[in-house]
């Protein structure tokens, strides 16, 4: 995931000089840009650092590397791990934000949602939402208890996406279409109607009664749908889910 969001700054116009990656491996990342396989010392005044390693890890990498970032702004995308639960961890780091991307900050079509601790000023806030405005849309969360469930929505949500268009084109492969075909015609007609959506001022569901006229097909389909209220109870169950694991896996 880190991997994406610096593709993202670098194909946007980051000097890679500026950036620092730190991985085990030591493999390469990009053109021009320093890896190492330890941080064996402090970035340098005015840098900021983004922990992207898995949320299990944090008990065990952060007594390394905590000394090296005293008074230094933290940005986790960590899902999970809590800003009190990050301040334990990196008692002397300077503020503390979440933030939660998703796959296609890749292509700069992403979601970051932003969260900040309570001792993170303006300054800071200002500076990393800057820095994620490349990836895409920048959401705020007033409430960190909220995080779990934007990570299950936002987060999880392109794996979401891939199962309906899978779905969908299964679905008229089961009808009779070529998979194959129907594969592409699914993939096409949701990546189309959300590319619509994004440029139009109406609400998706104000654009779905748009395209079903009054006894027509569209509106037969919506109706399958929307019996019982099954599909918002479907797509509940399944953010409850996953916010869920998210909170057991960190608690
Ligand atoms: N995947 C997503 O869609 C997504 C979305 C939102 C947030 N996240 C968050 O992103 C984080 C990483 O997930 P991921 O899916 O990107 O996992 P990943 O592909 O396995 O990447 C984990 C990275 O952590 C590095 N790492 C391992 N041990 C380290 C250490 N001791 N010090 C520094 N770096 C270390 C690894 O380096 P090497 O490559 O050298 O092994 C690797 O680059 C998680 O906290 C997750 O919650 C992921």
């Amino acid at each position: 995931m880190a991997g994406a969001m610096l593709g993202r700054w670098l194909a946007a116009g980051l000097d890679p000089a500026r950036a620092r990656v730190v991985r085990p491996s030591g493999r390469p990342v990009a053109q021009g840009v320093r890896v190492e396989s330890v941080l064996g010392a402090a970035p340098p005044p005015g840098a900021l650092c983004l922990l992207g390693f898995k949320p299990q890890q944090l008990g065990t990498i952060a007594p390394a590397i905590a000394p090296h970032l005293v008074d230094v702004p933290l940005v986790s995308i960590l899902a999970g791990a809590t800003t009190a639960r990050l301040r334990d961890h990196f008692p002397g780091a300077g503020p503390i934000l979440r933030c939660m991307p998703n796959l296609p900050v890749a292509i700069g079509e992403g979601v970051c949602a932003l969260y900040a601790a309570h001792d993170a000023g303006e300054p800071a806030r200002n500076a990393v939402a800057a820095l994620m405005r490349p990836l895409g849309l920048v959401e705020w969360l007033d409430d960190e208890a909220q995080f779990d469930l934007v990570t299950a929505l936002s987060g999880s949500g392109p794996a979401f996406a891939y199962r309906f268009i899978d779905a969908l084109a299964s679905a008229a492969a089961r009808l009779g279409l070529e998979p194959d075909q129907a594969r592409r015609l699914a993939l096409a007609t949701v990546n189309g109607a959300a590319q619509l959506a994004a440029r139009d001022t109406r609400p998706p569901a104000a654009l779905a009664e748009a395209v079903a006229s009054p006894g027509g097909m569209t509106r037969r389909g919506l109706d399958v749908l929307d019996a019982d209220d099954r599909l918002v109870t479907l797509l509940a169950d399944m953010l409850r889910a996953t916010r869920d694991r998210g909170r057991a896996l960190n608690s």
